[in-house]
């Protein structure tokens, strides 16, 4: 009986093994803990080696890409970080928004919601995040991330972006498969307190393509719930990962759905504090001083 039992539920097993797709998601703390804290203070830093250095040992850097993301204030800089891991066999591609926009997105100013553009894998996307993904991508990006994947053709994809940076990297990644750079089952997106990006029909398009997505958001941080759900019809893609603590451990509600109220909507009262710092890295104060000094503050 015992037997009948354990090989149907073997067989079971086998069954459910085959009919998954080969490369379903799943969403690793330490993967990602290890890793992309560091990787998001670099697109911060202004020798971003010395920030890969502490968690990398054989990669190479590209460029790393400044540009003006706002034509209207000279000042309003974003940028796009590209290199190569052999160890980890993987091209990683990071982006950092700006925060003179942050501000502005906390406001919930209308104007930077309202003009939105179509993008690649279908539905309309913030205008802001399209414009400044375009002006990396076109100011060298391009040629970084051509060359990479022709000589490194096994090697997986990582996306990575905070806040802003966070829009700029869901954008790449859907950009990236829709046309024929990366694949679904080779690229892996990661955000930090991404605002919602585009409209339900993005975020539908983003979820059938990018089959490896995960936005991770620090307790009550309030980026993620800005625009507010609906408003100018912007929507949040999946999945969600929601740290209801200091990030300490790998303690975490994972939500699959793309608007889910069990996760960090189940909070009502949000704050700017947790937004800056995940996995208890402050990583714009740390980035900026090229990853010295007390990662925390
Ligand atoms: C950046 O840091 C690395 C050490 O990680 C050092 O070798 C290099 O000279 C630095 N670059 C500049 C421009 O200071
Ligand atoms: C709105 O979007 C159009 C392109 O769709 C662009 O040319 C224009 O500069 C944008 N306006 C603002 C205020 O961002
Ligand atoms: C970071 O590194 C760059 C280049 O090596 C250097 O010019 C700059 O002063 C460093 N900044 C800090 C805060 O250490």
């Amino acid at each position: 009986m015992l037997q009948t039992v354990v090989s149907v539920f073997l067989l079971l097993l086998v069954q459910v093994g085959h009919s998954a797709p080969v490369s379903e998601a799943t969403f690793s703390d330490a993967f990602v803990r290890k890793y992309f804290p560091t990787i998001v203070a670099s697109t911060e830093a202004k020798n971003a080696s010395m920030c890969l250095d502490r968690v990398f040992s054989n990669y190479e850097l590209k460029k790393h890409i400044n540009v003006k993301c706002d034509e209207t204030d000279g000042l309003d800089t974003c940028s796009g970080l590209t290199f190569v891991s052999h160890d980890d066999k993987a091209i990683v591609i990071a982006f950092r928004g700006t925060y003179g926009k942050l501000q502005l997105l906390v406001e919930s100013e209308e104007i930077i919601y309202r003009n939105k553009t179509a993008w690649y894998g279908g539905g309309n996307v913030g205008y802001y995040f399209a414009h400044a993904f375009n002006l990396i991508w076109n100011d060298g990006m391009k040629t970084d991330v051509n060359t990479l994947t022709h000589k490194y053709p096994n090697y997986e994809i990582w996306v990575v972006g905070h806040s802003l940076g966070g829009s700029m990297a869901a954008l790449a990644s859907n950009f990236l498969i829709s046309n024929g750079i990366a694949t679904s089952s080779n690229l892996k997106m990661i955000s930090f307190g991404e605002p919602r990006t585009g409209d339900k029909e993005f975020a539908d398009a983003h979820d059938s393509l990018v089959q490896y997505s995960y936005r991770v958001i620090h307790k009550k941080d309030i980026v993620p719930h800005i625009p507010l759900n609906g408003m100018e019809g912007f929507h949040h893609h999946r999945t969600e990962i929601w740290y209801n603590n200091d990030m300490s451990t790998a303690d975490y509600k994972e939500c699959k759905e793309q608007e889910s109220p069990f996760c960090s909507d189940s909070h009502l009262d949000f704050m700017i504090g947790d937004h800056h710092r995940y996995y208890g890295m402050y990583m714009s104060y740390y980035g900026r001083r090229n990853c010295t000094g007390d990662p925390a503050n």
